[in-house]
């Protein structure tokens, strides 16, 4: 299957998105395989470059390394790219296996540019604004993305809680981008949150500390999948 077309049908539909971030990286394909095991069909991996956000953490290297075991269970690698100018960047993820690639509405000049580029590179197509950032940021590319990804906690770290006011900028990020568009969310994400969250108008549901934080991360990823009724 082409990396567009598993991401097209897997990012359609209520999903938990396990962020590898929290895993431990001493362990981390069997770390993964356990969600992979619990149901999770979605990957989350978070990129970061030291410079859109303080911290440095992974690149391609490891989405080569978890791509096929992902893909062999059915299962895509969405990769969160906080990082800036990523344009720069998308064919080295594309090439190392990532099925979707969401990039920051703040992290360039270039957002349509770099839309196409992700498309064109046959990899499904997401973009993610901060907290602070209006919605606005979303309007005109809404019919070039598959994903429309609304931070919920400001980017860079696990583990923060999650910022109450998301549940008040949701409604306007749905309404903005329509019905086909898949809204996520990433940062604070629960079993407590993330149910007021999917009333809001998210359908994807990203979750680090809550999953890999847990002493069952298979368990801690289908208590989450069934607050949200996952598919
Ligand atoms: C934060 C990352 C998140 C992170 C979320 O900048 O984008 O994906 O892993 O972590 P939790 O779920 O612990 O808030
Ligand atoms: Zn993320």
């Amino acid at each position: 299957m082409t990396p567009g077309a598993r991401a097209r049908e897997l990012l359609h539909g209520a999903r938990v998105a396990p962020s590898i971030l929290s895993a431990d990286f001493g362990r981390l394909r069997e770390q993964v395989d356990e969600v992979l095991a619990a149901g999770a069909r979605l990957i989350h991996v978070d990129v970061m470059d030291g410079h859109f956000v303080p911290p440095i953490t992974v690149g391609p290297l490891i989405v080569a390394a978890l791509a096929d075991s992902v893909h062999d269970a059915g299962a895509m690698i969405e990769a969160h790219l906080m990082i800036e100018r990523p344009e720069r960047h998308v064919g080295e993820f594309v090439k190392a296996g990532a099925d979707s690639i969401t990039f920051h509405a703040e992290a360039t000049p270039h957002i349509a540019y770099a839309a196409n580029l992700i498309r064109e590179s046959g990899a499904g197509v997401g973009l993610a604004i901060n907290p602070a950032t209006p919605v606005g940021a979303l309007a005109e590319v809404a019919g070039a993305i598959d994903v429309a990804l609304c931070m919920t906690v400001n980017p860079g770290w696990g583990g923060q809680a999650f910022i109450a006011h998301s549940l008040e900028k949701l409604p306007r990020v749905r309404a903005i981008v329509g019905d086909e568009v898949a809204v996520e969310v990433d940062g604070g994400i629960d079993a407590q949150t993330a149910p007021s969250c999917r009333a809001a108008g998210a359908s994807l549901f990203v979750a680090g500390s809550a999953i890999f934080g847990a002493d069952d991360p298979g368990e801690a990823y289908r208590a989450i999948a069934r607050s949200i009724d996952a598919e």
